[in-house]
């Protein structure tokens, strides 16, 4: 997704933008500009291209100034070139601007602002604005005519703005599309999220929805939807810089992998007395979300129905408006580690419409899912840079568990995963000289059955998101109604096999595909499967099979991120994907 950045001190801007792009540049881009205040002029520097390249050739750093907003663009209007490339700038070449997110109204305004006189010089959603604030500048002074322009606005924005006549004010608005204020001494910060400003300071102010805040060196002031002054709590955290960056491995997706024996103690210890009340008052659940939330999604509809007695489904987040028929009987339960993905802001958004109470689990403070939730389970998981999600599933299985799970034996029993997940890592050279065998295949299967499938579907995705192989995860007993036919000699399948009252019939599931030419790798602690499969990477025993599937995961990523590798892929940054999807 696009990233935003500004600021406003005394340090030399161009530097600051330059520094906070870099640290957006996971959220997935095309292009990138810097816009920079003088005095009554401004310097605007785009180009397509990665941060460091355009910054070199463009000479970011040339620039002098303390006022300056940045952006890293993915498109979704207009084809990444140098035009569509924010920041814009309006006609009399004195204003500025950057969004994030889709104006969806911005075909008529850019007729009215045509026949008005203004000129455009990008195909993109994002350049009406500049123009807006143009054309309301004409009639009041700049604030009021950022207002005024955002008034227009349909659809979701995250915008920064600048006017070059020596004030050195920052204007910005967010409407369902992230901003966060940083709170500097002497200088303040805005961005789409924490990680772009932690070099400078660790005090935040996230924006709520419809806000409007005006920044300068002496501080900031918000206005609510309705123009009026308001208070927004200020929050701290202790996210220090290193941890949004690779400490030492060699990528975020390593890191965060290994970062998950830690973060999984903070996701236990996530507080779900309320999210538990709700389930309890409630017999239907629907749970919506999508990618590797669903994944776990899923999960936890088996556990809400065998656990809880439950009537649970678990729903992909942009199909749910068009399948199911929530009422005020209805918990929705919305899993979104970013707190920003459309599909799923819109799909609660459904819900709500019909008159559902909405519990969601994320990892994001104040994201927008936050605000249109009536009770919120934050993951605690820390920051996840890599576009794979990998802690953030385990962050949210953990919750997932505390969640289905009584105070006392019930809760107790979560001990033993911290122990499970650190099992699992030590297979990591197993795990490698697996990965070496399939990294050059072209079709690997994964089969699973009761809670090992929705964990051979996230071990699917993950490979398939970052070596580029087609991969595809089936419920053991399903591969004979169909998918058998094509399975033939050498065809890897990952059979996730642990020692649990599913293994017997998906045992039954592996000989199968042997019996056809498979190449099986089995995920197991059973001797009579390690026996079978043709190599086997050992689970960790667990004392309640319910737990197995975190050592599970922990292994599928690894093996994903060996592949990755082996096939000379950027883990971090796989093509064609966005760490947060805020379009739907
Ligand atoms: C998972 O590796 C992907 N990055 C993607 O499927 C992701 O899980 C999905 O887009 C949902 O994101 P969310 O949890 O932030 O809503």
């Amino acid at each position: 997704m696009c990233g935003i950045i500004g600021y406003v001190g005394s340090r030399k801007a161009s530097e600051v933008i330059t520094e906070g792009l870099k640290r957006l540049e996971y959220r997935g881009y095309d292009s990138v500009g810097i816009a920079v205040a003088q005095g009554n002029s401004i310097d605007l520097r785009k180009d397509k291209g990665m941060v460091n390249p355009v910054a070199e050739s463009m000479r970011f750093l040339d620039v002098s100034g303390t006022l300056a907003l940045g952006h890293v663009r993915w498109a979704t209007h207009g084809v990444p070139c140098k035009e569509n490339a924010h920041p814009f700038i309006d006609c009399t070449r004195t204003i500025v601007l950057a969004h994030n997110g889709v104006i969806e109204n911005y075909s008529e305004l850019k007729d009215e602002l045509k026949k008005a006189g203004h000129r455009f010089s990008s195909e993109t959603d994002s350049e009406v604005v500049v123009h807006l604030v143009e054309e309301e500048r004409k009639k009041m002074p700049p604030l009021k005519a950022f207002m005024a322009a955002v008034r227009k606005l349909k659809g979701s924005y995250a915008l920064l703005c600048t006017v070059a006549d020596g004030a050195e004010t920052l204007y910005c608005a967010r409407r369902n599309s992230p901003l966060v204020l940083g709170v500097g001494k002497g200088e303040m910060f805005a961005a789409s999220d924490i990680p772009a400003m932690l070099a400078y300071t660790k005090t935040f102010v996230p924006l709520e929805e419809g806000d409007i805040a005006v920044l300068s060196r002496n501080g900031y002031k918000v206005y609510d939807a309705n123009g009026k002054e308001a208070v927004r709590k200020s929050i701290t955290v202790e996210w220090s810089l290193d941890m949004a960056e690779k400490g030492g491995y060699p990528h975020f997706m390593l890191k965060e992998i290994n970062d998950q024996k830690h973060f999984v103690h903070e996701s236990l210890a996530a507080d779900v007395t309320n999210a538990r009340a709700m389930v309890a008052g409630h017999e239907a659940i629907d749970i919506i979300a999508c990618g590797t939330s669903y994944h776990a999604g899923t999960i936890l509809k088996i556990l809400l129905s065998r656990e809880l007695g439950k009537r649970a489904e678990a729903f992909i987040a942009s199909e749910y408006p068009f399948v199911a028929n929530p009422g005020k009987k209805t918990l929705v339960i919305a899993i979104s580690q970013s707190g920003e993905t459309a599909d799923t802001m819109q799909a609660v958004k459904f819900a709500k419409s019909r008159g559902s109470k909405v519990l969601s689990l994320t990892n994001v403070v104040d994201s927008s899912i936050t605000r249109i939730s009536d009770e919120v389970v934050y993951l605690n998981a820390g920051p996840e840079i890599s576009v794979a999600a990998t802690k953030t599933f385990t962050s949210q299985a953990a919750v997932i568990y505390k969640l289905v799970s009584n105070p006392g034996p019930g809760q107790e029993r979560l001990a033993a995963i911290p122990s499970l997940i650190e099992k699992a890592m030590a297979q990591e050279s197993a795990i490698r000289a697996v990965a070496a065998k399939i990294a050059d295949k072209k079709d690997i299967f994964f089969i699973g059955r009761g809670l090992n499938y929705p964990v051979a579907m996230e071990g699917a995705l993950k490979l398939k998101e970052i070596s580029y192989l087609h991969a595809e995860a089936y419920a053991g007993g399903e591969l004979k109604h169909g998918p058998l036919s094509l399975i033939e000699k050498g065809v890897p399948v990952i059979a996730v096999a642990p020692k649990d009252e599913s293994l017997p019939k998906l045992f039954g599931n592996i000989k199968e595909v042997k019996a056809r030419g498979a190449y099986v790798v089995a995920l197991t602690d059973d001797e009579a499967v390690r026996n079978e499969a043709d190599v086997s990477i050992p689970l960790p025993p667990a004392a309640d099979a319910t737990l197995y599937p975190f050592p599970e995961i922990i292994i599928l990523q690894l093996l994903a991120y060996h592949v990755s590798v082996l096939r000379g892929i950027n883990p971090d940054r796989p093509r064609n994907l966005a760490k947060s999807v805020t379009v739907e």
